[in-house]
């Protein structure tokens, strides 16, 4: 007999990511910014024969002090892709139901159908906003073992309040994971509290704001017991000796982490309001969502045409069926991103 693959593996497809050779990238919510590479020296001239620290003490005390939090409560891992799938993987068992919402990070039900946990979608308002009271008694009422959600969220770019996160949080029994990705370009955090709660875990990523994708580092946020847990569960190195020093580095350098993202914001708001101008010439554009990232949020009946006509000028934004979201980019990247929407735009109203 033939090998089978089980059926929580057997239908699944490596996630997609656009692959090709693209001038201007603005369709993964990075960084257009660049740490100076001679500032990273001793991270790349040390030796690589050892394993690194299991645990990551000076990193996580790197980042405790840049988010003042207590390092003690901090879990480094390879990218929060990694600790989402190990939250998802060890904090579920069978017959755990795991809540997502809609529209959300897509990773989160993927993780859910691999660990075969299974899951299920709160719908977001037509506003794409979020009804919390709502969101309180289906946890309540459907007895959900967790909820993970971003916040500020990929993909909509809007952001629940924090008083708000709060009330959701002590309202329920269940773990509940708010993701921070973008929260660097927001300040609805809810991560100076929240270790005082027995139920909640907030992830951070170093690759929005920070500008360090390629280093493959996020972090987890969460009381003693609960951390205790996740790193008694992740793998003993998860996080390599290059990365923890780089990471280190950046971390440690609080004015550039702040200025990085004060010129993210800066060039966000400028592609929003171009965008909004463009949005007035036409009706290509039904809704530019208010932005709380480093992302716009578009709905627009003409996805795929502008999607496809950007490619073709060698611009890459995510096409996502009914919307498309862009990431900024620098200011040369997103003035010629204008003027190719300006050209499609043209194109439709001939
Ligand atoms: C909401 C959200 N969470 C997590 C991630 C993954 O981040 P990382 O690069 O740290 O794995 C992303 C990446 O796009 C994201 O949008």
């Amino acid at each position: 007999m033939p090998y089978e693959l089980n059926n929580k593996i057997k239908e699944l497809t490596p996630y997609e990511p656009i692959t090709g050779d693209y001038r201007i990238r603005l369709d993964a919510n990075e960084s257009y910014i660049q740490y100076p590479k001679e500032k990273l020296q001793t991270a790349l001239n040390q030796g690589l024969n050892r394993y690194p620290d299991p645990y990551a003490k000076k990193l996580c005390e790197s980042f405790s002090k840049l988010y003042s939090v207590k390092a003690n409560n901090v879990t480094a891992g390879n990218g929060s892709d990694e600790l989402i799938s190990l939250i998802v993987g060890a904090f579920f068992t069978h017959g755990d139901t795991l809540l997502t919402l809609s529209h959300d990070f897509s990773m989160y039900r993927f993780y859910g159908n691999v660990f075969g946990i299974k899951t299920e979608v709160f719908s977001k308002k037509t506003d794409l906003t979020i009804d919390v009271d709502a969101l309180i008694s289906y946890i309540n009422e459907h007895h959900i073992a967790g909820l993970i959600f971003s916040n500020p969220c990929n993909p909509t770019s809007l952001s629940l309040n924090r008083e708000a996160v709060i009330k959701l949080v002590s309202s329920v029994n269940a773990l509940v994971v708010v993701d921070e990705a973008y929260m660097d370009f927001s300040d609805q955090s809810i991560l100076d509290v929240c270790c005082n709660y027995s139920n909640v875990m907030v992830l951070k990523t170093c690759s929005k704001a920070i500008g360090l994708a390629a280093i493959r580092l996020g972090f987890a946020i969460a009381n003693d017991k609960i951390t205790k847990a996740l790193r008694a569960v992740k793998s003993p190195y998860n996080v390599n000796a290059v990365t923890q020093s780089i990471g280190e580095i950046v971390l440690n350098d609080d004015a550039y982490v702040k200025e990085c993202t004060a010129n993210l914001l800066i060039n966000k708001t400028e592609l929003y309001n171009e965008i909004l101008k463009l949005s007035q010439k036409t009706n290509l554009f039904e809704v530019i969502y208010p932005s709380s990232t480093n992302f716009l949020f578009i709905k627009t009946n003409q996805s795929k045409y502008i999607f496809e006509e950007l490619l073709k000028r060698s611009i890459a934004i995510r096409y996502m069926g009914d919307y498309i979201r862009i990431t900024t980019g620098s200011k040369a990247e997103n003035k010629e991103l204008i003027e190719a929407l300006k050209e499609i735009v043209e194109g439709c109203l001939l």
